[in-house]
Protein backbone atom coordinates (compact mmCIF):
# COMPACT_ATOMS: atom_id res chain seq x y z
CA UNK A 1 0.00 0.00 0.00
CA UNK A 2 0.97 3.33 -0.57
CA UNK A 3 0.81 6.57 2.07
CA UNK A 4 -2.45 6.90 3.81
CA UNK A 5 -4.30 9.85 2.68
CA UNK A 6 -5.32 12.63 4.96
CA UNK A 7 -8.60 14.59 5.08
CA UNK A 8 -9.06 17.00 6.91
CA UNK A 9 -12.34 17.94 8.01
CA UNK A 10 -14.79 20.14 9.97
CA UNK A 11 -16.16 18.15 13.33
CA UNK A 12 -19.27 20.48 13.39
CA UNK A 13 -20.25 20.80 9.64
CA UNK A 14 -18.51 18.51 7.64
CA UNK A 15 -17.86 19.01 4.22
CA UNK A 16 -19.90 16.74 2.03
CA UNK A 17 -16.98 17.00 -1.03
CA UNK A 18 -14.77 15.20 1.33
CA UNK A 19 -17.35 12.55 3.33
CA UNK A 20 -17.86 11.52 -0.48
CA UNK A 21 -14.59 10.99 -1.21
CA UNK A 22 -14.00 8.83 1.89
CA UNK A 23 -17.09 7.01 1.94
CA UNK A 24 -16.37 5.79 -1.56
CA UNK A 25 -13.41 4.32 -0.02
CA UNK A 26 -15.02 2.74 1.97
CA UNK A 27 -17.31 1.29 -0.76
CA UNK A 28 -14.39 0.01 -2.91
CA UNK A 29 -13.51 -2.12 -0.30
CA UNK A 30 -10.98 0.28 1.50
CA UNK A 31 -10.06 1.20 4.81
CA UNK A 32 -11.11 4.78 6.32
CA UNK A 33 -10.51 5.80 9.55
CA UNK A 34 -12.71 8.63 11.42
CA UNK A 35 -13.46 10.28 14.51
CA UNK A 36 -16.73 9.01 16.43
CA UNK A 37 -17.43 10.73 19.85
CA UNK A 38 -15.41 8.38 21.95
CA UNK A 39 -12.30 7.56 20.02
CA UNK A 40 -10.76 7.50 16.38
CA UNK A 41 -12.44 3.92 14.66
CA UNK A 42 -11.01 1.90 11.80
CA UNK A 43 -13.93 1.87 9.59
CA UNK A 44 -14.47 -0.91 6.71
CA UNK A 45 -17.84 -1.94 5.11
CA UNK A 46 -19.66 -4.35 7.61
CA UNK A 47 -21.22 -7.10 5.26
CA UNK A 48 -17.66 -7.50 3.02
CA UNK A 49 -15.96 -10.05 4.72
CA UNK A 50 -12.13 -8.86 2.58
CA UNK A 51 -12.30 -5.45 4.02
CA UNK A 52 -13.19 -6.84 7.40
CA UNK A 53 -10.85 -9.35 7.31
CA UNK A 54 -7.84 -6.74 6.28
CA UNK A 55 -9.06 -4.79 9.67
CA UNK A 56 -7.76 -7.45 11.80
CA UNK A 57 -4.60 -7.66 9.69
CA UNK A 58 -3.40 -3.86 10.10
CA UNK A 59 -4.48 -4.02 13.26
CA UNK A 60 -3.03 -7.23 14.15
CA UNK A 61 -5.89 -8.15 16.08
CA UNK A 62 -6.66 -11.46 17.08
CA UNK A 63 -9.36 -13.13 14.53
CA UNK A 64 -11.69 -14.41 17.77
CA UNK A 65 -11.81 -10.60 18.83
CA UNK A 66 -15.30 -9.11 17.27
CA UNK A 67 -16.22 -5.65 15.35
CA UNK A 68 -18.74 -3.31 16.90
CA UNK A 69 -20.89 -2.31 13.03
CA UNK A 70 -21.59 1.56 13.42
CA UNK A 71 -24.98 2.50 11.89
CA UNK A 72 -26.49 6.29 11.14
CA UNK A 73 -29.95 5.56 11.23
CA UNK A 74 -31.40 3.55 14.02
CA UNK A 75 -33.93 1.51 12.07
CA UNK A 76 -30.68 -0.22 10.70
CA UNK A 77 -30.41 -2.25 13.73
CA UNK A 78 -33.42 -4.28 12.53
CA UNK A 79 -30.72 -5.35 9.67
CA UNK A 80 -28.29 -6.44 11.81
CA UNK A 81 -30.28 -7.83 14.58
CA UNK A 82 -32.28 -11.01 14.29
CA UNK A 83 -34.39 -9.85 17.21
CA UNK A 84 -34.53 -6.67 19.12
CA UNK A 85 -36.02 -7.19 22.84
CA UNK A 86 -38.07 -4.15 23.96
CA UNK A 87 -35.48 -2.98 26.91
CA UNK A 88 -33.07 -2.81 23.88
CA UNK A 89 -36.34 -0.43 22.09
CA UNK A 90 -36.23 1.46 24.96
CA UNK A 91 -32.12 2.33 25.22
CA UNK A 92 -32.28 2.84 22.00
CA UNK A 93 -34.58 5.38 22.37
CA UNK A 94 -32.95 7.35 25.08
CA UNK A 95 -29.09 7.22 24.38
CA UNK A 96 -28.58 6.58 20.21
CA UNK A 97 -27.10 8.33 18.29
CA UNK A 98 -24.10 8.11 21.77
CA UNK A 99 -21.34 5.99 23.25
CA UNK A 100 -23.76 2.77 23.67
CA UNK A 101 -23.34 -0.44 21.92
CA UNK A 102 -25.68 -3.11 22.53
CA UNK A 103 -25.23 -6.74 21.63
CA UNK A 104 -28.40 -8.50 19.84
CA UNK A 105 -28.86 -11.47 18.05
CA UNK A 106 -27.30 -11.17 14.91
CA UNK A 107 -29.14 -11.76 11.40
CA UNK A 108 -27.91 -13.46 8.32
CA UNK A 109 -26.61 -10.55 6.54
CA UNK A 110 -23.71 -10.06 9.12
CA UNK A 111 -20.76 -11.91 8.07
CA UNK A 112 -19.08 -14.28 10.39
CA UNK A 113 -15.53 -12.24 9.89
CA UNK A 114 -17.38 -8.93 11.39
CA UNK A 115 -18.72 -11.01 14.85
CA UNK A 116 -16.00 -13.86 14.88
CA UNK A 117 -17.96 -16.48 14.34
CA UNK A 118 -20.24 -15.53 16.90
CA UNK A 119 -23.84 -15.42 17.32
CA UNK A 120 -24.41 -11.98 18.32
CA UNK A 121 -23.42 -8.93 16.51
CA UNK A 122 -22.36 -5.57 18.52
CA UNK A 123 -24.00 -2.41 17.65
CA UNK A 124 -24.09 1.14 17.64
CA UNK A 125 -24.80 4.32 16.46
CA UNK A 126 -22.45 7.14 17.05
CA UNK A 127 -23.19 10.39 17.54
CA UNK A 128 -19.79 12.65 16.04
CA UNK A 129 -21.25 14.28 12.49
CA UNK A 130 -18.13 13.38 10.96
CA UNK A 131 -18.93 9.32 11.20
CA UNK A 132 -22.71 9.89 10.65
CA UNK A 133 -22.31 11.78 7.76
CA UNK A 134 -19.48 9.22 6.73
CA UNK A 135 -21.77 6.06 7.10
CA UNK A 136 -25.16 7.66 5.96
CA UNK A 137 -22.99 8.42 2.63
CA UNK A 138 -21.17 5.03 2.30
CA UNK A 139 -24.96 3.40 2.93
CA UNK A 140 -23.54 0.75 4.50
CA UNK A 141 -23.05 -0.27 8.03
CA UNK A 142 -19.22 0.21 9.21
CA UNK A 143 -17.57 -2.43 10.89
CA UNK A 144 -14.72 -0.23 12.85
CA UNK A 145 -12.44 -0.90 16.25
CA UNK A 146 -10.47 1.38 17.69
CA UNK A 147 -7.94 2.76 15.14
CA UNK A 148 -4.70 1.60 17.24
CA UNK A 149 -2.63 -1.00 16.55
CA UNK A 150 -3.87 -4.30 18.94
CA UNK A 151 -2.94 -3.77 22.61
CA UNK A 152 -1.79 0.19 22.14
CA UNK A 153 -3.72 2.83 23.85
CA UNK A 154 -6.85 3.97 21.60
CA UNK A 155 -6.15 6.73 19.17
CA UNK A 156 -8.03 10.24 20.53
CA UNK A 157 -6.35 12.07 17.49
CA UNK A 158 -5.69 11.20 13.76
CA UNK A 159 -2.01 11.63 14.59
CA UNK A 160 -2.51 8.60 17.13
CA UNK A 161 -4.17 6.69 14.15
CA UNK A 162 -1.39 8.08 12.03
CA UNK A 163 1.47 6.82 14.69
CA UNK A 164 -0.19 3.43 14.36
CA UNK A 165 -1.54 2.84 11.00
CA UNK A 166 0.31 5.21 8.33
CA UNK A 167 0.78 3.38 5.43
CA UNK A 168 -1.01 0.59 6.13
CA UNK A 169 -4.64 1.99 5.29
CA UNK A 170 -6.25 4.27 2.77
CA UNK A 171 -7.30 7.51 4.35
CA UNK A 172 -7.56 9.00 7.96
CA UNK A 173 -10.57 11.58 8.22
CA UNK A 174 -8.72 14.29 11.26
CA UNK A 175 -11.42 15.70 12.84
CA UNK A 176 -9.76 17.05 15.74
CA UNK A 177 -9.46 15.62 18.95
CA UNK A 178 -12.65 13.60 20.39
CA UNK A 179 -15.31 14.37 22.76
CA UNK A 180 -15.38 11.46 25.32
CA UNK A 181 -11.88 10.14 24.76
CA UNK A 182 -12.81 6.45 26.01
CA UNK A 183 -14.58 3.95 24.06
CA UNK A 184 -18.87 2.98 24.15
CA UNK A 185 -20.39 1.50 26.87
CA UNK A 186 -20.81 -2.29 25.52
CA UNK A 187 -24.17 -3.67 27.16
CA UNK A 188 -25.07 -7.43 26.24
CA UNK A 189 -28.44 -7.53 25.33
CA UNK A 190 -28.94 -11.19 25.22
CA UNK A 191 -29.30 -11.60 28.44
CA UNK A 192 -31.65 -10.64 31.22
CA UNK A 193 -31.25 -8.47 32.89
CA UNK A 194 -28.49 -7.29 30.50
CA UNK A 195 -25.03 -7.00 31.72
CA UNK A 196 -22.27 -4.18 31.21
CA UNK A 197 -19.23 -6.43 29.11
CA UNK A 198 -17.31 -2.75 28.75
CA UNK A 199 -18.08 0.55 30.87
CA UNK A 200 -17.94 3.51 28.99
CA UNK A 201 -19.62 6.96 29.26
CA UNK A 202 -22.83 5.70 29.17
CA UNK A 203 -22.95 5.10 33.35
CA UNK A 204 -24.47 2.04 34.69
CA UNK A 205 -26.27 5.05 36.76
CA UNK A 206 -28.35 5.98 33.53
CA UNK A 207 -28.76 2.41 32.34
CA UNK A 208 -30.34 1.49 35.49
CA UNK A 209 -32.73 4.67 35.25
CA UNK A 210 -33.96 3.14 31.80
CA UNK A 211 -33.72 -0.97 33.10
CA UNK A 212 -34.10 -1.03 36.73
CA UNK A 213 -31.61 -3.88 36.67
CA UNK A 214 -28.18 -4.07 35.23
CA UNK A 215 -25.43 -6.41 35.90
CA UNK A 216 -21.35 -5.74 35.72
CA UNK A 217 -19.47 -8.28 34.18
CA UNK A 218 -16.30 -9.33 36.51
CA UNK A 219 -14.20 -8.40 33.25
CA UNK A 220 -15.96 -4.72 32.95
CA UNK A 221 -14.57 -4.20 36.45
CA UNK A 222 -11.40 -5.41 35.39
CA UNK A 223 -10.17 -6.61 39.44
CA UNK A 224 -9.46 -10.35 39.03
CA UNK A 225 -6.69 -11.21 36.14
CA UNK A 226 -8.39 -11.29 33.32
CA UNK A 227 -7.04 -14.30 32.51
CA UNK A 228 -8.91 -16.26 34.84
CA UNK A 229 -12.66 -15.24 33.26
CA UNK A 230 -14.17 -17.09 30.72
CA UNK A 231 -14.79 -13.91 28.81
CA UNK A 232 -18.32 -12.85 27.33
CA UNK A 233 -16.49 -10.35 25.18
CA UNK A 234 -13.59 -12.32 23.62
CA UNK A 235 -11.22 -9.28 23.00
CA UNK A 236 -12.10 -8.07 26.93
CA UNK A 237 -9.69 -10.85 28.08
CA UNK A 238 -6.54 -9.74 26.54
CA UNK A 239 -4.20 -6.99 27.90
CA UNK A 240 -5.22 -3.62 26.53
CA UNK A 241 -4.36 -0.04 26.28
CA UNK A 242 -1.07 -0.35 26.98
CA UNK A 243 1.93 2.25 26.71
CA UNK A 244 5.21 0.54 25.84
CA UNK A 245 6.38 1.53 28.94
CA UNK A 246 5.39 -0.49 32.39
CA UNK A 247 2.75 0.97 33.72
CA UNK A 248 1.75 1.13 37.73
CA UNK A 249 -1.55 1.42 38.90
CA UNK A 250 -2.00 2.61 42.14
CA UNK A 251 -5.38 2.44 44.53
CA UNK A 252 -6.50 4.21 47.32
CA UNK A 253 -7.06 7.59 48.72
CA UNK A 254 -5.57 10.54 47.07
CA UNK A 255 -3.52 10.81 50.20
CA UNK A 256 -2.89 6.84 50.12
CA UNK A 257 -2.02 7.23 46.54
CA UNK A 258 0.52 9.98 46.39
CA UNK A 259 2.43 8.70 49.33
CA UNK A 260 2.87 5.26 47.70
CA UNK A 261 3.94 6.80 43.93
CA UNK A 262 6.40 8.60 45.96
CA UNK A 263 7.48 5.41 47.97
CA UNK A 264 7.42 3.74 44.38
CA UNK A 265 9.07 6.24 42.76
CA UNK A 266 12.29 6.32 45.28
CA UNK A 267 12.73 2.61 44.64
CA UNK A 268 12.60 2.62 41.05
CA UNK A 269 14.86 5.20 40.85
CA UNK A 270 16.93 3.84 42.39
CA UNK A 271 16.92 0.58 40.03
CA UNK A 272 17.83 3.21 37.47
CA UNK A 273 14.48 3.47 36.03
CA UNK A 274 13.00 6.51 34.37
CA UNK A 275 9.90 7.26 36.21
CA UNK A 276 6.73 9.16 34.46
CA UNK A 277 4.04 9.72 37.22
CA UNK A 278 0.32 10.37 35.52
CA UNK A 279 -1.40 12.86 38.24
CA UNK A 280 -4.05 14.73 38.55
CA UNK A 281 -4.73 18.41 39.26
CA UNK A 282 -5.66 18.09 42.73
CA UNK A 283 -2.56 16.31 43.50
CA UNK A 284 -0.16 17.16 40.89
CA UNK A 285 1.43 19.95 43.19
CA UNK A 286 2.44 17.11 45.24
CA UNK A 287 5.12 15.65 43.41
CA UNK A 288 7.54 18.52 43.36
CA UNK A 289 9.80 16.52 40.45
CA UNK A 290 9.73 16.57 36.41
CA UNK A 291 7.78 13.81 34.34
CA UNK A 292 5.00 14.36 36.07
CA UNK A 293 1.57 14.67 33.74
CA UNK A 294 -1.36 15.61 34.48
CA UNK A 295 -4.38 13.62 32.98
CA UNK A 296 -7.40 15.82 34.11
CA UNK A 297 -9.36 16.62 37.45
CA UNK A 298 -9.98 14.36 40.24
CA UNK A 299 -13.49 16.54 40.64
CA UNK A 300 -15.01 16.34 36.86
CA UNK A 301 -13.65 12.44 35.77
CA UNK A 302 -14.96 13.25 32.48
CA UNK A 303 -11.94 15.34 31.77
CA UNK A 304 -9.51 12.49 33.07
CA UNK A 305 -11.34 10.05 30.82
CA UNK A 306 -10.51 12.87 28.04
CA UNK A 307 -6.98 12.51 29.15
CA UNK A 308 -6.06 8.84 29.45
CA UNK A 309 -5.12 7.55 25.96
CA UNK A 310 -3.68 11.05 25.00
CA UNK A 311 -1.40 11.03 28.26
CA UNK A 312 -0.23 7.31 27.63
CA UNK A 313 1.07 8.26 24.71
CA UNK A 314 3.01 10.78 25.44
CA UNK A 315 4.78 9.31 28.34
CA UNK A 316 6.22 6.96 25.09
CA UNK A 317 7.46 9.82 23.71
CA UNK A 318 9.44 10.97 26.77
CA UNK A 319 10.80 7.63 27.27
CA UNK A 320 10.22 6.67 30.37
CA UNK A 321 10.58 2.94 31.60
CA UNK A 322 8.06 3.16 33.92
CA UNK A 323 4.52 5.22 34.34
CA UNK A 324 3.18 5.60 38.05
CA UNK A 325 -0.28 6.30 37.82
CA UNK A 326 -3.04 7.79 40.22
CA UNK A 327 -6.14 5.55 40.21
CA UNK A 328 -9.61 6.84 40.87
CA UNK A 329 -12.68 6.54 42.24
CA UNK A 330 -14.85 3.83 40.08
CA UNK A 331 -17.54 5.33 39.90
CA UNK A 332 -20.01 6.87 37.14
CA UNK A 333 -17.55 6.99 34.03
CA UNK A 334 -14.75 6.37 36.98
CA UNK A 335 -15.20 2.51 36.12
CA UNK A 336 -14.67 2.85 32.55
CA UNK A 337 -11.70 4.78 33.54
CA UNK A 338 -10.47 2.25 35.78
CA UNK A 339 -11.06 -0.50 33.94
CA UNK A 340 -8.44 1.13 30.74
CA UNK A 341 -6.13 1.45 33.76
CA UNK A 342 -6.31 -1.79 35.33
CA UNK A 343 -5.89 -3.50 31.81
CA UNK A 344 -3.35 -1.80 30.96
CA UNK A 345 -1.32 -2.50 34.21
CA UNK A 346 1.51 -4.58 34.26
CA UNK A 347 1.17 -4.19 38.27
CA UNK A 348 -1.85 -3.03 40.44
CA UNK A 349 -0.88 -1.95 43.65
CA UNK A 350 -4.14 -1.45 46.44
CA UNK A 351 -3.19 0.77 49.67
CA UNK A 352 -5.71 -0.31 51.58
O1 LIG B 1 -16.41 3.57 21.19
C1 LIG B 1 -16.24 2.51 20.58
O2 LIG B 1 -16.92 1.50 20.81
C2 LIG B 1 -15.13 2.49 19.52
C3 LIG B 1 -15.54 3.45 18.39
C4 LIG B 1 -14.61 3.37 17.21
O3 LIG B 1 -16.86 3.20 18.02
N1 LIG B 1 -14.92 1.16 19.03
C5 LIG B 1 -14.32 0.21 19.78
O4 LIG B 1 -14.14 -1.00 19.15
O5 LIG B 1 -13.95 0.41 20.91
P1 LIG B 1 -13.14 -2.13 19.69
O6 LIG B 1 -13.10 -3.14 18.63
O7 LIG B 1 -11.87 -1.50 20.06
O8 LIG B 1 -13.87 -2.70 20.93
C6 LIG B 1 -15.04 -3.47 20.73
C7 LIG B 1 -15.29 -4.34 21.89
C8 LIG B 1 -14.29 -5.47 21.97
O9 LIG B 1 -13.89 -5.65 23.31
C9 LIG B 1 -15.07 -6.68 21.46
O10 LIG B 1 -14.64 -7.87 22.03
C10 LIG B 1 -16.50 -6.33 21.87
O11 LIG B 1 -16.60 -4.93 21.73
N2 LIG B 1 -17.47 -6.98 20.98
C11 LIG B 1 -17.76 -6.66 19.69
N3 LIG B 1 -18.65 -7.52 19.18
C12 LIG B 1 -18.95 -8.40 20.15
C13 LIG B 1 -19.78 -9.56 20.23
N4 LIG B 1 -20.53 -9.97 19.20
N5 LIG B 1 -19.83 -10.22 21.41
C14 LIG B 1 -19.08 -9.80 22.47
N6 LIG B 1 -18.27 -8.74 22.43
C15 LIG B 1 -18.20 -8.05 21.29
MG1 LIG C 1 -10.03 -1.27 20.84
Amino acid sequence: MAETAVLTVNPEQPEPEKIRIAAKVLREGGLVAFPTETVYGLGANALDEAPVLRIFQVKNRPKDNPLIVHIANKDDVNLLAERVPSKARRLIDSFWPGPLTLLLPKSELVPAATTAGLATVAVRMPSHPIAQALISEADVPVAAPSANLAGRPSPTSAKHVLDDLSGRIEVVIDGGEVGYGVESTVLDMTVDPPVVLRPGPITVGELKEILGRVEIHPIARAEIPAEAVIAKAPGMRYRHYAPRAELVLVEGTPQQVVAKIKELRASYEQQGKKVGIMATVETAGEYGAEMVKVVGERKNLRTIAKGLFRTLREFDGEKVDVILAEGVEPTGIGLAIMNRLRKAAARVVRTE
